[in-house]
């Protein structure tokens, strides 16, 4: 058994390869899986960083195969972060695993990045379905939704992601348990707090798992206040006693 890095009544987070992780996990054990993964992992097509597109691509969709296919075995719905760059690698995988994309969404930032010197100024990302049973229920949802960003990094990591943006993928499926195998700075398992979910996380870089953990723990105790505040009444004596 692997131990976890951080272990609560609602959170279990792991420090390692979600490759190595994830197999440990039990068929069918989450509602949704809903992350962020690196957008160009393993594409060095000749080892040495001289790049041919088509083949570093490839490469790419063999490593997003395994999780992908991971997720499908453990979870009833899959959500993942993605960019325009990174799309046909994912199509690549899906097709390779057998399992089509339901949807996509555009995730608009309201607001625009800096961009290079020759093209159009980002402000949008996206943010792919995968369905395994679990559909989204509210059939009045639409494919473009705003979540405000900025360029900010308030926790640190230079891809962090708005908490909301993770918390309407979770609401949308309905789910109660949710896996990030990509959890960087935890942002997943401050909105799975934040909603009262369960949560598994797993980090390769020890750095984030750290940080991770602090802001998952910070969330728990703000929202073990919060229960407190509404359960809190005044006593015979005057004081106040959370039950
Ligand atoms: C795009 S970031 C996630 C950012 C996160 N959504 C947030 O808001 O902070 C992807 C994370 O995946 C981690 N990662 C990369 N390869 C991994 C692997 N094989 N297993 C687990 N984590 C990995 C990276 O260290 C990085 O922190």
């Amino acid at each position: 058994m692997i131990e976890p890095y951080y272990q609560s009544d609602r959170v279990t987070l792991y420090h390692g390869d979600c490759l190595a992780i994830l197999p440990t996990l039990e068929d069918g054990s989450v509602d949704a899986v809903v992350t962020d993964p690196p957008y160009g992992i393993n594409t060095k097509s000749d080892g040495m960083g001289k790049l041919n597109p088509w083949a570093d691509l490839c490469n790419s969709a063999m490593w997003y195969a395994a999780w992908i296919r991971e997720s499908r075995r453990v979870a009833g719905a899959l959500w993942s972060c993605l960019n325009w760059r990174s799309l046909v690698t994912f199509q690549k995988a899906s097709c390779d695993v057998g399992w089509p994309i339901e949807s996509l969404m555009v995730w608009h930032k309201d607001w625009i990045g800096p961009g290079g010197t020759r093209g159009l100024r980002p402000s949008y990302e996206l943010v792919a379905f995968w369905s395994n049973g679990r559909t989204i229920a509210d059939r009045g949802l639409s494919d473009v939704q705003t979540f405000k960003w900025c360029g900010h990094k308030p926790n640190g990591h230079p891809a962090e992601k708005p908490v909301g943006l993770m918390q309407f993928c979770a609401d949308a499926v309905q789910a109660s348990v949710v896996l990030d195998p990509f959890t960087g700075s935890g942002t997943t398992g401050v909105a799975c707090i934040k909603t009262g979910r369960r949560f598994i996380g797993i980090e390769i870089d020890e750095k984030y798992c750290e940080i991770a953990a602090r802001r998952i723990q910070k969330a728990e105790a703000e929202a073990m206040e919060q229960l407190c505040d509404s359960n809190t009444s005044p006593t015979t004596t005057g004081e106040t006693r959370c039950h």
